[in-house]
């Protein structure tokens, strides 16, 4: 099955990603270029409809991102977003202009009036909230275009030219502070487009696993599998499409959670796929004895991944093709912008060197997160997996703080566990992004029975975030605190207290290490 195609035009804004999310969760195909994309390249997409994102760009400056004129000849309907709206208007022939401080300048949530005429906001109300970020304005709107939304401030916040099917938004339709805005795009997509709505993860399981066929043939795959979401769905799709082919290599480094390894076999066992789980946990353990500096486990876990995986490797064999669970937004991000390294992620997909193989598949790669969990479920892989929280690589290691013991490890496995148990029951984690216990370093003096105790503490975190590059510490009630803090002191011998992390990252990040 071919679908149709949005291109969503990457103009550098920071909600570039979402409005592509937006357009795929309205059952529409979409991909993200770069302005920089030859028009020729564009073409070949054979897109229904361009989507020009925001950007932090002014049009009006030398320097400032532009496109190939003739995009606007092509006779594709535009949709252009802040500062893909300005761009449209300028190279059309309208004049975009910086914003006064009192006149134009908008930031945040701003009532706007629509004319419901327009065809991107038919049937909708005729005000709401949208999301604004702007600096500059549209002072005159282009030839052939009408003004067909405006704020207290901006008479242009939105303008159209119905007959080209051209449509730009001052504001943010993608952003969820804006009323309706998820609607202007599905309006824009169908009613001007013409879209079909012919996307979905029933239809991708389909023509992936076809696809997969297609190209392994005969040949043989392995995939290293960490128990993540993207791994595990990158295995089930691979598993339904070649079966015994594939080779799924499940490194245990003893650093997981209670019962995880056993959960993530037990979700494998439907299918007829060559499972190897590598019970390493002495090896970990063994190379771990002592570190306390979180750069230093992570690294040593990382080496210590890749030995115990190649060694499986070479019991397997040659092999065609090497799988990863990379998904799309590891593509649009791969090569983009070099931020300090805070923590180094240790990627446990990341492994082409160590193995002799000819190719690699990415089955994932053109799928958002939603989407790998919505595939997931369509595979039949169980909710426990394709719902799970996302889970550092190193594991449990950077959540005993400190030097990592079995012991310690079999504390913290016990109060995790309960955390989790307590959330679930409480309904609580559907809100929440990522909720774990930690063992703290701390011993302190308790008194239990009639004894005094000198045990650890361990911290309980709860955070809620859209991205996980800032996040706030979650409001839970003290009730559930209460309860969970009771169980663990109870049922965890060698805790004697439980902690509750209120910060927020930044100045804190989400793991303690
Ligand atoms: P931080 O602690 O950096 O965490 O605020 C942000 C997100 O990344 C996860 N995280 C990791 N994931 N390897 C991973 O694969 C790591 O070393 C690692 N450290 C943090 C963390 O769980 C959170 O979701």
């Amino acid at each position: 099955m071919s679908h149709q195609t949005v291109i969503v035009l990457d103009f550098g804004g920071q909600y570039n990603q979402l409005i592509a999310r937006r357009v795929r969760e309205c059952g529409v195909y979409c991909e993200v270029r770069p302005y920089t994309a030859p028009l020729g390249e564009l073409r070949a997409v054979n897109p229904i409809g361009i989507i020009f994102t925001g950007g932090p760009g002014s049009v009006y400056l030398d320097g400032a991102p532009r496109v190939d004129p003739d995009i606007f000849t092509w006779g594709v309907p535009i949709l252009g977003i802040c500062y893909g709206c300005q761009l449209m208007a300028q190279a059309l022939g309208g004049r975009v202009v910086p914003a006064q401080e009192d006149c134009a300048r908008e930031y945040g949530k701003t009532e706007t009036f629509f004319d419901t005429g327009c065809r991107l906001f038919r049937g909708l109300p005729e005000s709401g909230i949208t999301w604004m970020s702007h600096g500059d304005y549209m002072e005159r709107a282009p030839e052939g275009f009408t003004l067909a939304a405006r704020s207290a401030a901006c008479p242009s916040a939105a303008i159209a030219d119905e007959a080209r099917g051209f449509y730009g938004v001052q504001f943010h339709p993608e952003v969820n502070h804006t009323g309706h805005g998820t609607d202007m795009i599905r309006r824009f997509l169908f009613d001007v487009c013409g879209a079909a709505g012919d996307w979905s993860m029933e239809g991708y399981k389909r023509t992936a696993v076809a696809a997969l066929r297609d190209k392994i043939g005969a040949g043989r795959v392995l995939l290293a599998l960490s128990g993540g979401v993207d791994s595990s769905v990158a295995a089930a799709l691979l598993a339904e499409a070649v079966g015994e082919q594939l080779t799924c290599v499940f490194v245990d480094h003893g650093l997981m959670r209670k019962n995880e390894g056993d959960e993530v076999e037990a979700a494998f066992s439907r299918w007829a796929v060559n499972f190897v789980r590598v019970n390493a946990e002495d090896r970990f353990l063994i190379k771990l004895a002592g570190v306390d500096e979180p750069e230093r486990k992570r690294k040593i876990i990382g080496e210590e991944f890749i030995r115990v995986f190649e060694d499986e490797a070479k019991k397997v064999g040659a092999v065609d093709y090497l799988a990863q669970g990379t998904i799309y937004p590891d593509v649009i991000e791969s090569g983009a912008g070099d931020a300090a390294v805070i923590k180094s992620h240790h990627n446990v997909g990341g492994l082409p060197d160590c193995v002799d193989f000819k190719e690699i598949v990415e089955p994932l790669r053109l799928l958002f997160k939603d989407e790998v969990r919505a595939l997931g479920r369509e595979l039949g892989l169980p909710e426990y997996l394709v719902e799970r929280q996302p889970f550092p690589g190193p594991g449990l290691a950077i959540r005993v703080i400190g030097d990592v013991t079995k012991e310690k490890l079999d504390m913290l496995r016990e109060a995790d566990a309960i955390f989790r148990e307590e959330m679930a029951r409480a309904g609580e984690e559907a809100r929440l992004s990522q909720f774990f216990a930690a063992l703290t370093n701390m011993r302190s003096v308790g008194v239990m029975g009639d004894g005094r105790t000198y045990d650890y503490a361990v911290a309980l975190r709860a955070v809620t975030t859209d991205d996980f590059m800032t996040a706030d510490w979650a409001r839970i009630p003290y009730e559930l605190l209460d309860r969970v803090s009771v169980r663990i002191v109870n049922e965890v011998r060698g805790i004697n207290r439980v902690l509750y992390d209120v910060t927020a990252k930044p100045p804190g990040t989400v793991e303690f290490e």
